[in-house]
């Protein structure tokens, strides 16, 4: 069967745009938000405050958590890698966090400086400072299914260091396929061998067009948890042949056909979607949007 209603975890002003080259003025992303959360978005990661030298585009993580209107109801996390980021999270009142630890080697050292074993010291106290400041806080775990460096990844892997993110007190654990290479068989096989989907969520790049397909199939495994980028925008500069995340307007079409609910007004998404395109200067790579939207 499938769930009634789905969370959609909107990550566009986070993800989506931590890899676009040009800078985006602070009051554009701060329209971003504010037009998802009136979509009817409950759940948006704003930015993140990881190094400005490794991600220029969210360098403005403190100004844009400054002007941005929060809607109440609405909760507005961020990523944090370090103490360094989280000391910087609170001093700009954020209430949830997201840690993001990787499920290889490579991806480790490149994406953290850290090495698989070593990103456990970043996140230990991290995590446990934020839980005593009340925050709540989510991991990712990254490379799930496959790495570039290292190919596919080993299921037992990603059970293990995800199995320590939750032991460490994280309230939900997103399954990032960074560079979209799963297919439905082995996602099947990861949310089993997780022993289920209690505290799982999914978040997948569409690279290689699977994203909708491997949703549907963690949606039938029990997960309700979706990541998704309004604009389909996105990708890790960190990761070789990253391309955006599944289309939350795709999404969207997808489980309002099932007749699953999500609290999302679709043509706003699109309008927004369009808009977007329009700042970006390229076209949305949403299909919905393609279909439906003035593009
Ligand atoms: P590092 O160079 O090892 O940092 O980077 P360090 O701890 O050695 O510190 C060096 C200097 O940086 C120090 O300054 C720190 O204060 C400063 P100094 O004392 O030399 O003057 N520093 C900071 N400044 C501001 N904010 C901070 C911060 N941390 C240290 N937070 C670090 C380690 C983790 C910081 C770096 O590797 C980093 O920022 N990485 C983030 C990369 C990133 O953002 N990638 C994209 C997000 S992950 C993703 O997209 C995947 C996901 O979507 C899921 C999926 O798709 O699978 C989540
Ligand atoms: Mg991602």
């Amino acid at each position: 069967g499938l769930p009634e209603r789905v969370t959609i975890y909107e990550v566009g002003p986070r993800d989506g745009l931590q890899n676009e080259a040009a800078v985006i003025p602070v009051e554009v992303k701060a329209e971003f938000v504010a037009r998802l959360a009136a979509a009817g978005h409950r759940v948006i990661e704003a930015t993140s405050f990881v190094h400005p030298k490794w991600v220029p585009q969210l360098a403005d993580a403190a100004e844009l958590l400054a002007v941005m209107e929060r809607v109440p109801g609405v909760r507005y996390p961020v990523l944090v890698p370090n103490e360094r980021g989280l000391d910087r999270a609170l001093e700009h009142g954020v209430e949830e966090i997201a840690i993001f630890a990787s499920a290889t080697e490579t991806f480790a050292g490149r994406n953290l400086n850290r090495t698989l074993e070593s990103q456990f010291e970043m996140f230990e106290p991290v995590v446990a400072r934020a839980l005593a400041h009340g925050l709540r806080v989510r991991a990712y775990v990254s490379m799930c299914f496959g790495d570039p460096w290292e190919g596919p990844t080993p299921v037992a892997q990603v059970v293990s260091v995800g199995r320590r993110l939750l032991d460490l007190g994280c309230f939900e654990l997103s399954l990032g396929d960074t560079i979209g290479v799963g297919t439905p068989g082995h996602v099947s096989a990861l949310i089993e061998a997780f022993g289920g989907p209690s505290r799982l969520a999914v978040h997948f790049h569409d690279t290689y067009g699977q994203a909708l397909a491997n949703t549907l199939t963690a949606l039938r495994e029990g997960v309700t948890v979706v990541d998704a980028s309004t604009g389909g925008i996105g990708g890790c500069p960190y990761a070789e042949s990253a391309t955006g995340n599944l289309a939350t307007e795709d999404l969207v079409w997808m489980l309002h056909g099932l007749g699953v609910e999500t609290g999302l007004d679709l043509p706003s998404l699109v309008e927004t979607s369009t808009w977007l395109a329009a700042r970006l200067g390229r076209p949305s790579p949403s299909r919905v949007v393609q279909a439906l939207g003035e593009n």
